[in-house]
This record gives C-alpha cells, sequence and structure tokens, in this order.
C-alpha cells in the first residue's frame, strides 16, 4: 500500500466517522501490507496520528495526513505523537486543540490528553470488553482491577451495577477515572477507588467483595509492578476468596507472546470451579494477522452452582 492507496483508503473510512471514537487505520496488526508502525485515530474533533516507529518515508506520510486533515474538514486539530521517540512527544501539526475533548463511545464520555506520553487515558480496542460489561453488570457488585481511568466501572454503573470497586496504585488516574463518572453524571456513591498495588492488597479488595463480576485488565508488563508472565498466576489464585457464588470473570491479555492458552492454563490449575465460557471477537476496526497476537478477553464463570456448564445461560 503506497500513500495515495493509504490516502484513498482514509478517507473511504473518514467520511463513515461521527464523533464517536473511531480507528482509521490499524497498521499494527500487519493486514495491511504495509504502514505497520501506523494508527489513525478520529476522537471527537481531533485526527490523532501514532507512529511507534522511524520510517524514511515519515515526512511524504504526515503532509498526506495533513492534506487528508485540511481535505475533510471533520477535525479542529491534527496529533501526531511519535511513540517510537523518548517519552512519546505529540505534536499539533495542524488546527488548535480544542478546551476539552473526548473519547466517546456508545454516548458515554472519556477524559483524553494527548500530551500523555504512550496513552491518552482511553483504550478504543477494549470496546468489545465495555460492551461485555454494559451486558452482565446489571444489579451486580463489580471489581475492576488495573482500573486506569475507570471506563469499565463508568459503564458497568450506567448499566445499573449496584456497586464498583476500582482498584489502581496510581492515583493520578484514578482521579481522571472519578471525574470520568461525574463528566457521565454518575453518582459515585457505591463506587470505591482504591490506589493500591493490587499485589499486596488483597485483605482490602476482599472486604468489600464477595464480587458478582471481576475484571482482570493488568498490563503485559510494567516495571516494578506487573509482569503477566509471572503476576498473572497472583491474581487468579485469589479468585475463590473474591467471587460470589455465580460470578463472572472478564480477564484480559495484551501481550503478544502470550496467547488464550497462557490464561486458560492458569484458571484449570489454579481455580477448577471456574470453566472457561468464550473470548470475546476483537473489533473489526483492530484486525490481526495472528489473532492470538491480538488483545485477548477470555470470559469464565464460577460453575459449582451448575451441574453442567452446558446450563448456564451464557453458554
Ligand atoms: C492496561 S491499563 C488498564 C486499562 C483499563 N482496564 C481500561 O479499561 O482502561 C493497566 C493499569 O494497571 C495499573 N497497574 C499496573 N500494575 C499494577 C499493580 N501491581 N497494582 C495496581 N495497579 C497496577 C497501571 O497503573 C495502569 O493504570
Amino acid at each position: 500500500m503506497r500513500v495515495e492507496e493509504l490516502k484513498q483508503h482514509l478517507i473511504l473510512h473518514a467520511q463513515q466517522t461521527t464523533q464517536e471514537y473511531t480507528r482509521l487505520f490499524h497498521g499494527r496488526g500487519n493486514t495491511y501490507g504495509a504502514y505497520p508502525f501506523l494508527t489513525l485515530d478520529s476522537v471527537d474533533t481531533v485526527l490523532f496520528a501514532v507512529l511507534f516507529d522511524h520510517d524514511d518515508a515519515e515526512d511524504a506520510l504526515i503532509a498526506m495526513l495533513n492534506d487528508l486533515y485540511t481535505q475533510e474538514k471533520k477535525w479542529e486539530a491534527f496529533i501526531l505523537q511519535r511513540r517510537y521517540l523518548p517519552s512519546s512527544p505529540s505534536t499539533l501539526l495542524a488546527g488548535s486543540l480544542p478546551p476539552q475533548t473526548y473519547a466517546i463511545e456508545k454516548g458515554l464520555k472519556y477524559h483524553v490528553a494527548f500530551q500523555n506520553a504512550q496513552n491518552i487515558g482511553f483504550f478504543p480496542d477494549m470496546k468489545i470488553g465495555r460492551e461485555f460489561v454494559a451486558c452482565h453488570a446489571q444489579g451486580k457488585n463489580v471489581l475492576n482491577l488495573f482500573a486506569y481511568t475507570c471506563a469499565f466501572s463508568v459503564v458497568a454503573l450506567h448499566a445499573g451495577a449496584t456497586s464498583v470497586v476500582n482498584v489502581d496504585m496510581n492515583k493520578n488516574v484514578l482521579s481522571l477515572g472519578r471525574e470520568n463518572h461525574r463528566l457521565n453524571g454518575i453518582e459515585t456513591t457505591n463506587v470505591q477507588f482504591m490506589p493500591y498495588n493490587i499485589l499486596t492488597s488483597w485483605s482490602r479488595i476482599r472486604k468489600a467483595g464477595p464480587y458478582d463480576l471481576i475484571i482482570i485488565d493488568p498490563p503485559s508488563f510494567q516495571k516494578g509492578s506487573f509482569a503477566a508472565t509471572h503476576d498473572y498466576v497472583k491474581i487468579i489464585r485469589r479468585l475463590h476468596e473474591l467471587a460470589a457464588q455465580e460470578c463472572i470473570v472478564l480477564s484480559a491479555l495484551n501481550a503478544p507472546e502470550l496467547g488464550s492458552d497462557f490464561i486458560k492454563t492458569l484458571f484449570q490449575e489454579n481455580v477448577p470451579e471456574f470453566g472457561y465460557v468464550k473470548r470475546l471477537e476483537n473489533l473489526a476496526s483492530f484486525p490481526d494477522i495472528e489473532e492470538e497476537r491480538g488483545l485477548k478477553n477470555l470470559v469464565f464463570i464460577k460453575k459449582n452452582h451448575y451441574p453442567s456448564l452446558q446450563q448456564h445461560p451464557f453458554v
């Protein structure tokens, strides 16, 4: 795919965008045969490009994206983040940044900050996980582990969850999480924001249980805080003391080198009372040439209440 071809592809996709967060190009999944270092998103009124690697033809690519921005007249700003440089700087290449920009998904809003190093406050590929939570949260006590800016909590409460416990060791992202509830007019009386290291805070987390719906969405690796290969098992081993009788677990992982079997085996070996139900299908706008390298969202249910898993309404 040459730069002109990419432009035609983007024009087609740009025509369908609304204010909702839209991935216009997902080179990272390697399905386009070119530009594996590029992602392009339409975020509210901002066109947002991320370069994950330097490319010799970068100037031509940026010029084309700039043309797209000008010709389409859909956005108020064009921002480029160079993820391959130290501290991932973002540059405003055209327009002016609106005072407030939100990630909008299914009518709910989340704060975003383009100046953040790396993640802007919202993970668009997790829409499938949020849809799942929206379908199953009503009347539930929800545990949101690795909560980040609490998008799962917002969705769960909007869908009728009775209470949510959000845990993340980063106080600042939890503050944004609290703001995200406010932004959507969601009461936080029954919401807890626990700024703790999950791996050392089990008694506090257990106190607000048992939980009917547990979300586990850790980083694949965060220096000094979490390494999936070594720490994911520590979360799974705690499930029996956190889970209510009919608990549903959404277990996520975005490590290319660890497939679904990694998580399934952890469950089988450590909490056999949880049965594997299904893997949520990733969004079509995030295609990956190797499915197993992409985001994994696996659903498990505590099956001791059910003589056979087949009788569960999910299956
Ligand atoms: C991938 S993000 C979670 C995304 C989030 N679930 C969402 O839907 O937007 C990972 C989060 O894990 C947090 N984290 C990493 N290690 C942790 C630990 N040991 N205890 C608590 N939080 C941790 C980070 O601060 C970060 O906010």
